[in-house]
């Protein structure tokens, strides 16, 4: 935890007076949402936050950010978790079954801040399954054509496990297990050609720099 909020502090400190700023989910967002709340009381600086989720959205007025939408302003600058990250600054995300609207907003920042502790960092993507929202009548028809393409779907369950998680969006997600991944690329555009598949935690090329938290410290790594 003590990396997490290293690195979501950090992030806070990227942000700009006037900026919009995309609202990362999860637990390392957390931080980061906290801090920006921080020096907006502080009146450090005047920002609207537009989350990427009900926790998000949550977080930042309980924190003192205003919000809006992605209809009604642009983003600057958006910053957000990780569940793994590659060399390429590839990531998987949807941890917190929230990567759809993650990518609608990480994906049209001007500059995309991706925020993790070194456990997040890997070789090549794929030691976690890949979150996937499906559309809960398109369940069975798409864990088909999953499997078609050499993925091993799981229905990702609530944590009492009396029925599955459901997404802000109202739908499912299967967690799909791949042997490898040689090309996220590919895959990613692969999964979301599937009918019923809404969007897929595969994040290639969006990220811009990824702030790992390791040893006490903060490392940053650039495209
Ligand atoms: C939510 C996400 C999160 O950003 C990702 O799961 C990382 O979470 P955490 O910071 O709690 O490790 O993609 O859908």
């Amino acid at each position: 935890m003590e990396l997490k909020r290293i690195v979501g502090y950090e992030a806070a400190k990227l942000v700009k007076d006037g900026d919009i700023v995309g609202l990362g989910t999860g637990s390392t967002t957390h931080y980061f949402i906290k801090k920006l709340g921080e020096r907006v009381k502080k009146d450090e600086i005047e920002v609207m936050g537009i989350p990427t989720s009900y926790q998000s959205f949550f977080l930042a007025k309980e924190s003192g950010i205003p919000v809006t939408t992605l209809n009604e302003h642009d983003i600057d600058i958006a910053v957000d978790g990780a569940d793994e990250v590659d060399p390429d600054l590839n990531l998987i995300k949807g941890g917190g079954a929230a990567h759809t609207m993650e990518k609608i907003v990480d994906g049209s920042a001007v500059r995309f801040v991706v925020i993790v502790d070194s456990s997040k960092i890997v070789d090549q993507l794929g030691s976690m399954p890949v979150p996937v929202e499906v559309i809960p009548d398109a369940m069975r028809v798409v864990q088909r054509n999953i499997e078609i393409i050499g993925g091993a779907p799981a229905l990702r369950m609530a944590e009492r496990k009396d029925g599955p998680v459901i997404t802000d969006n109202g739908n499912f997600v299967l967690d799909v297990a791949f042997e490898e991944i040689g090309n996220p690329w590919d895959l990613e555009v692969e999964l979301n050609s599937i009918p019923g598949v809404v969007e897929n935690g595969l994040f290639t090329g969006l990220a811009d720099e990824v702030l790992v938290g390791k040893d006490g410290k903060v490392e940053t790594l650039k495209r």
